[in-house]
This record gives structure tokens, C-alpha cells and sequence, in this order.
């Protein structure tokens, strides 16, 4: 056994396992169009366990008292090699990833049977892929055929992300600095977003100098399809077009991150197109900004997950009642909802290898409560503002959509916000300076 942070996750696993076996498939390559692939991504339970970056790979983990890795993977070949580029191969693959034995994947569906006959049970994420779920249930038969040679297959099938979602939850040290990194990339290509912006671009282009800043400094591109929104374009929470001309005096809706290693940033800005806010866009601005402050100083050990979420609110609730898009008083404002028509969404989510990360949001257990945070942990901390154009709302307002998104570690003393693009005003009519 190496001393790999993938290594300790997988005997962390068997740990769990007891006398059970985990199977966990790679991600298999997806097909574009004819005889263009998509580029691949690896599974991320599988990543998170190996650091294998092939396709067509399983990993085995048998737990008890001696636990056992098996890793399954593509055989050399020189031919392939040629075009595709370079494989381990099984005896490469146990050397660098330290796993106790490897074979070729071509002898998965005959070894499968021996290696969960006689075990208690069988973990799986079931349900997520089809062909999966059925080699399984064929590997579960062609134990079941043998019983009269004595061999039994598992009585029990395991949800395995049961266990795995629970330790992706806390980042070991490893991811933390992996993620930093990741946001550090991803906070200068929002900065450098800024410094180019100019009225009359396309959101294109925008998004060009992201995904620029993000190769140039090692990321493997983007981790979700980024959304570049001009104007009223970034009322619509999920705009990915990115095709339309920068209006001269709207802001831009930035929500862009980089992979590192496997590992999202995720962050959002809005700033002004010709560099300067005007004051209705700054007096919306410094609203979503005040319930960012408010929720990031809401995270912290012990605290629950729905906490930053419900000091956002109040913020944001107060400044809908300022600007006159709601009557009522702040506390009737939130009892009725009545702020979701301007601000939709949660307060953010678990970050990680997905952007939408694995973990629960609730205690797993009957009447379980919202996850109290704990050090570790990161997420997202993303407030906004979308103020669709309405008969009833001041024309000054109309189209006007903010939303700013850091990325933050739980510790144990409050937390950490992993991001730095600029944020304040002042900081990002500075840096959009042009004298
Ligand atoms: N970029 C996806 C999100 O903010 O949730
Ligand atoms: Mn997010
Ligand atoms: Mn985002």
C-alpha cells in the first residue's frame, strides 16, 4: 500500500464495508457524433478512489480481514497506443496506483463471480447505469448457479454511496489544496473577464478570455457549461447561449469555474459593462453583496446548512422592501415567500469533484435535520438578485440580474472563502479602470 490520499480513501472504505465487496465502474467514453467522442471525463466516486484517469476501468474493493483493491483496466497495446495515446496496462497500473492486484478488464465478467461469492454484501451505486445494474445481477446469478458447489452469493445489495457521499463530504487535506488552487485559476480568469470587457463584445468573447485563463494556467477547462448573461439575459438562471452583443450599460452576469485535477471552482460575478455601475444597478449590487457577507459569516462549525441560506434571505428580503418591489413588512416578506419572485434559488450547495457535489443535505435518519456544517466541508455561497421587466417595477430596475458566488471552506474556527476575484464596487470599477 502507498501512502496516496486515494490509497487511504480506499482502505477507509473497506473499513466501512466490513466483510462486503464494492464495485466502481469509470465512467465509459460517450460518443459526440459518428466518430467523435466527447472528451472524457472519468466517474468521480472512481477518481476519488484511484486517480485513474482511463476509461474502461473498474475498481474492486473486497473488505474483512485482509482488505483486497482490485483494479481492472485496459491491456497495453501498441497499436491503440499509436493513435489513442499511452495506456498502463494492469502491471503499470498496480506499480503507480498502488493497488494490491490488477488484471484486464477483459476478464471482468469471469473473475466478478468468484470475487463476491461468500460475501456478506454487495455494494453498488444501483440504479445509475442500466447496463451495470444487469452485470451485476448477471455476475449475482452465475454465483447463485454454483451453490451446490458450495458458494454464496450476497444477500444484501448496498447503496455504496451511502458510504462514499459520506466521506466526500469532509475534503482531506489533499482536495482542500487542490480546490484552492482551482479557485485561484478561476478567480483570475474572472478578473481577467473584467479587464477585457468592453461595450459592443459579444458574451462570447467573454467567455473566450475564461476559458483562456483557464488552460493557460493548467485547468483541464471548464466544470459546467458557463453562463456569460448580458443584461435581462442573467434573469434566466440557466442561460448558456452566451451569443448576444454586451448592451452598453447593463451589467454582465459572469457564472464560471475551471476542473483542477478533477475538482470544480464555481463562481459568479456581475459588473458593469463600460466599467461604471449606475445607481440603481450599485444600489442592487450592494444588497446581494451585504447578504453574501451576511451568509459567508453564517458559516461555521455546528451551524446548520440552512442557516447562510435563511441570513441571505433576510437581507435580500429587506432590500426588496427598500427598492419598492414588495409591500409588506421583512418578516411578512419571508413568512409569505413573496421574495422567490425575485430570488429563486438556494443559497448554494456542496462543491467538490461535481459542481453539485455528492453529500446529503439532511441527517440520514427519520425526521432527520438540515446538516449541521462541519469542518471540511465546502460550499458554494451564492445570493442573487433577478429582476424580470414587470408593469409593476420601476423602469430603472427592470432587467437588472446579480448574483456573486464564492466558494468556502468550513473550519474549525468559521471558515475559509477559497475565491478572491473582485467583488466590491470599488474593487471592480477598479480593476475595469481604462486611464
Ligand atoms: N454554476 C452552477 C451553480 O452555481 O450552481
Ligand atoms: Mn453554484
Ligand atoms: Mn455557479
Amino acid at each position: 500500500m502507498t501512502h496516496s490520499p486515494f490509497a487511504a480513501r480506499r482502505q477507509h472504505l473497506a473499513d466501512q464495508i466490513g466483510n462486503g465487496v464494492a464495485i466502481i465502474p469509470t465512467a465509459p467514453e460517450r460518443v459526440r457524433n459518428r466518430d467523435t467522442h466527447h472528451p472524457y471525463r472519468f466517474d468521480s466516486y472512481f477518481w476519488y478512489l484511484t486517480g485513474f484517469p482511463e476509461p474502461e476501468a473498474v475498481l474492486v474493493v473486497a473488505g474483512g480481514d485482509r482488505p483486497q483493491c482490485i483494479l481492472f483496466c485496459r491491456e497495453k497495446n501498441e497499436e491503440r497506443e499509436i493513435w489513442d495515446g499511452y495506456r498502463h496496462g494492469p502491471e503499470g497500473a498496480r506499480e503507480t496506483f498502488g493497488v494490491d492486484l490488477a488484471y484486464p478488464i477483459g476478464e471482468l465478467e469471469q473473475r466478478l463471480p468468484e470475487l463476491i461469492a461468500d460475501r456478506s454484501a454487495l455494494w453498488h451505486s444501483l440504479g445509475h447505469d442500466s447496463e451495470w445494474d444487469t452485470r451485476i445481477a448477471a455476475a449475482l446469478n452465475a454465483v447463485r448457479a454454483q451453490s451446490r458447489a458450495g458458494k454464496r452469493a450476497p444477500r444484501e445489495i448496498r447503496d455504496l454511496r451511502a458510504v462514499l457521499d459520506g466521506m466526500r463530504l469532509i475534503k482531506d487535506s489533499s482536495e482542500i489544496g487542490t480546490m484552492r488552487r482551482a479557485a485561484a485559476i478561476s478567480s483570475a480568469g474572472h478578473a481577467r473577464a473584467m479587464r477585457h470587457c468592453r461595450p459592443g463584445m459579444a458574451e462570447y468573447e467573454l467567455e473566450a478570455e475564461l476559458t483562456h485563463e483557464f488552460r493557460r494556467r493548467g485547468a483541464a477547462g471548464h466544470a459546467y457549461t458557463p453562463i456569460v448573461a448580458g443584461g435581462a439575459n442573467a434573469c434566466v438562471l440557466h442561460y448558456i447561449e452566451n451569443d448576444r452583443i454586451l448592451p452598453e450599460n447593463a451589467l454582465v452576469l459572469i457564472d464560471a469555474g475551471c476542473e483542477l485535477d478533477g475538482y470544480a471552482a464555481d463562481i459568479t460575478r456581475t459588473f458593469p459593462v463600460n466599467g461604471r455601475f449606475s445607481p440603481a444597478q450599485r444600489d442592487c449590487y450592494e444588497i446581494v453583496l451585504a447578504a453574501q457577507e451576511a451568509a459567508i459569516a453564517a458559516v461555521r462549525p455546528g451551524a446548520s446548512f440552512m442557516a447562510y441560506h435563511e441570513a441571505a434571505v433576510r437581507i435580500l428580503a429587506q432590500g426588496m422592501a427598500d427598492l419598492k418591489l414588495l409591500p409588506g413588512s421583512v418578516d411578512a416578506v419571508i413568512e409569505s415567500e413573496s421574495y422567490k419572485r425575485f430570488y429563486m434559488h438556494r443559497t448554494g450547495h456542496w462543491l467538490g469533484l461535481d459542481v453539485h457535489d455528492a453529500g446529503e443535505y439532511k441527517e440520514d435518519r427519520e425526521g432527520g435535520e438540515w446538516i449541521k456544517l462541519a469542518p471540511g466541508m465546502t460550499l458554494t455561497v451564492e445570493p442573487g438578485l433577478y429582476i424580470r421587466p414587470a408593469a409593476d417595477i420601476p423602469q430603472e430596475l427592470h432587467g437588472i440580474g446579480i448574483r456573486i458566488e464564492d466558494d468556502v471552506l468550513v473550519t474549525t474556527g468559521g471558515c475559509e472563502v477559497y475565491t478572491d476575484a473582485p467583488k466590491t464596487v470599488a474593487d471592480i470599477e477598479d480593476v475595469m479602470r481604462r486611464d
